[in-house]
């Protein structure tokens, strides 16, 4: 038998670990309503066609080479006009690393940042390759509060007492996944002017920068004119090009204090070759060209919010705040720790009784997660009825 790392038995990822037991049931002939991943394409929503078109035109025309490791220049150039117009951040395309997946964005990030027993401050809930990247890194993911009563805002005085000097970075995924939160803007700010005081860099996580159904969304950078910030992207959930892995890592800091960073992501990225070329044309398409898809999307989204969280505050014994932004939901349940021992096991119970599979909320970090469950909005009203009709059932037959 040859053994895996210590390092590689630390890593999990609860929203796809929680699909083995669901195949198994589907096996077995049991019907899975599936609310599990954050992908929109696997319901009613499709990539535009002119992104489409790119990717065929590129593939068509010969892009079929390497790339450059940092990416094309034309999509380089055109995430920063997209940066600059939608949340007026002023970076240069040599501030831009193209990544495969905002996901590797965070591999890069991470692998570039800690050593052992370093630090980083990751909001708790999570999304959770923040914890298991750093991990496998040899750090310690530590989790600040956000408050559920105050709809998941950040808790900054409990950010600021998990400080220490082993702390390397902290890490704001705006608007969040699994909570929705829609971070407002005076919170950014404390948060920036705490890493300021600490040294600290930022990381933000934006890839939800354009679902949002109340406020706007303000981006870390736009605040952050004096600290650092590592940005995260991706074109997965506002482009719909989930399947395509396409992200990018940018670099924002007036004070060149990011020079270094920078370079070592650089050198990550030649290591692994490139992103994949066609893909990168159909980004910049994206990019470029119109944009009309989103406000549609958002809009069939909100319906779906509204309805999901009205109908899942009617089911007794679970309670859940209203998301600002991206498309989950994340209700308490509030018999866990006495009927369930454990939120696992309310979503493994609930599974195998009905078919409806969610995400246990202590799979995106367990201290503020627990007693939770993550849920799509994703599915037509239809679909999310079904299932939330199955769930009550069941909440009523084990009250
Ligand atoms: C907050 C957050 N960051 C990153 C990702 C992954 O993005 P990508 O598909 O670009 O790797 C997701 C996907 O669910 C996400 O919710």
């Amino acid at each position: 038998m040859f053994q895996v790392t210590d390092r590689v038995r630390t890593i999990e990822y609860a929203i796809r670990d929680v699909l083995v037991q669901a195949k198994q049931l589907e096996r077995k002939g049991k019907k899975i309503i599936y609310l599990n991943i954050g992908d929109p394409i696997k319901f009613d929503f499709d990539t535009p066609n002119h992104i489409k078109q790119a990717l065929t035109k590129a593939v068509k025309e010969g892009a079929n080479w390497y790339a450059p490791s940092e990416g094309l220049p034309e999509l380089r150039e055109a995430i920063c006009e997209k940066e600059k117009k939608v949340n007026q951040v002023e970076i240069q395309p040599e501030d831009v690393v193209v990544t495969q997946g905002l996901s590797e964005g965070i591999q890069m990030t991470m692998a570039a940042i800690v050593e052992n027993g370093d630090e980083v401050l990751v909001p708790g809930p999570t999304y959770p390759p923040y914890l298991s990247h750093v991990k496998f890194f040899g750090g310690k993911p530590v989790a600040y509060e956000t408050v559920e009563e105050n709809g998941w805002q950040p808790n900054v005085n409990d950010l600021r007492s998990k400080i220490t000097e082993k702390t390397r970075a902290i890490v704001v995924i705006n608007p969040n996944n699994p909570c929705g939160a829609l971070y407002r803007e005076e919170v950014v700010k404390d948060i920036v002017d705490l890493a300021g005081e600490h040294n600290l860099l930022l990381i933000s996580d934006e890839i939800y920068d354009r679902i949002v159904y109340t406020e706007r969304f303000v981006s870390t950078s736009r605040i952050a004119s004096d600290v650092p910030v590592v940005g995260l992207n991706g074109f997965s959930k506002t482009y719909l090009m989930t399947g395509w892995r396409l992200g990018y890592v940018y670099f924002h800091d007036g004070n060149g204090r990011l020079t270094e960073l920078r370079g070592g992501v650089e050198k990550e990225a030649r290591v692994r070759l490139s992103a994949n070329t066609p893909v990168q044309k159909a980004g910049v398409a994206a990019l470029r060209g119109s944009t009309d898809h989103i406000s549609l999307m958002v809009e069939k989204l909100r319906k779906r919010r509204d309805y999901a969280w009205k109908r899942l505050n009617e089911i007794d014994g679970i309670s859940c705040t209203k998301p600002e932004g991206a498309f989950y939901v994340f209700p308490r349940v509030e018999a866990v720790g006495s009927r369930w021992k454990t939120d696992a096991e309310f979503v493994y119970d609930l599974l195998e009784e009905t078919g409806v599979l969610f995400v246990h909320g202590s799979g995106f970090e367990p201290t503020y997660g627990n007693g939770h469950f993550r849920s799509v909005v994703l599915p037509p009203i239809e679909i999310l009825e079904a299932a939330f009709n199955l769930l009550e059932q069941f909440m009523s037959k084990h009250s």
